[in-house]
């Protein structure tokens, strides 16, 4: 006897009436940075995506994809912030917390907020501690090139795995003059490898290539010995992130370009708030299928309760 008819489940075959079990599928196991290692050098792509609370992070787990950044783009679609400057390790800390109860097996990265790690060593140590420690990621994010490397190479000698990010790094939209792609002249492409390079040098595990032309994050992705993740960066990177918001069509008042939309969820949103709005304008809702009765002798007990029962409600 097969273990699968042992336990017999599985639907029944309909002419030999015999048991079949479903396709035995590998236990699913909770992704590392290791994990991701071996991905790329099988050349598997590594699917991530950003994710903020418990019930985004539920679906990103069920769909199984590899990696949830718990990004600080998270002042923007979540917030109502107009950059990701305001967002506070407070505030990633408290997401970051939510998303690690809802997801089991994607491997957690928490971003680094603006000045949480520029300022001082010991502080971006600290704080990027403060990720694994109070809420439960594996990883964290910085972004920034050669001049951010140094703090990336004391974080990961803490022991803390450490994702890079360079070309149009929001962080730094100020100093960029708004949202712009990047490496776009040979000077500025040779300028991104060379912060790729640095991460790499400082260990990082894996680098982000934000709205940079394809070209240029194909070459730099060749002149790596690590994953890049792209958004915006073409098909030649090791891996895709997108915003769980954008994807999703649930924040609808700004698109980048290259996002692409996999449902539209914020019309069909405010369409289902319209109609329970109507519902309950029109008595519509609640209906008796949503209301509980009561026992009819201790409603009977409660004269007065049926006496005026059928009193108007105002
Ligand atoms: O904060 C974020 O969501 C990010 C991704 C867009 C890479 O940094």
């Amino acid at each position: 006897m097969s273990s699968s008819s042992k336990r017999g489940f599985g639907p029944s075959d309909g002419d030999a009436g015999v048991p079949t079990a479903p396709p035995e599928s590998a236990p699913r196991r909770k992704v590392t940075v290791q994990t991701l290692a071996e991905k790329y050098h099988r050349g598997q792509p590594i699917t991530v995506v950003t994710a903020y609370d418990y019930p985004s992070a539920v679906a990103v787990e069920e769909a199984g994809l590899d990696v949830i950044l718990v990004g600080d783009s998270l002042g923007m679609v979540v917030l109502g912030y107009d950059s990701t400057l305001p967002v506070t390790m407070t505030d990633m800390l408290h997401h970051a917390q939510a998303v690690r109860r809802g997801a089991e097996h994607p491997l957690l990265i928490g971003d680094l907020p603006f000045l949480s790690y520029q300022a001082d060593q010991a502080e971006a140590v600290r704080n990027a501690g403060r990720f694994l420690a109070e809420a439960g990621m594996d990883a964290v994010k910085l972004e920034g090139g050669t001049e951010i490397a140094p703090t990336a190479a004391a974080i990961v000698g803490a022991g803390i795995p450490v994702m890079g990010h360079i070309g149009l790094t929001p962080q730094h939209v100020r100093r960029m003059g708004g949202y712009k792609v990047q490496g776009k002249t040979a000077g500025e492409a040779r300028a991104l490898l060379a912060g790729a390079r640095a991460l790499a040098e400082a260990g990082c595990f894996s680098v982000v290539l934000e709205s940079i032309p394809a070209e240029v994050a194909s070459w730099i992705t060749a002149e790596l010995s690590i994953p890049t993740i792209g958004i915006g960066a073409g098909a030649g990177t090791s891996g895709q992130v997108l915003v769980f918001h954008d994807l999703l069509g649930y924040f609808d008042r700004f698109t980048p370009k290259f996002v692409k939309r996999y449902a539209h969820l914020h019309p069909t949103i405010v369409g289902a708030l319209r109609d329970y709005k109507t519902d309950v304008e029109t008595g519509g809702f609640p209906g008796a299928e949503h209301s509980v009765a009561m026992d009819p002798e201790e409603r009977r007990q409660l004269g007065a309760f049926s006496r005026r029962e059928h009193a108007p409600r105002h």
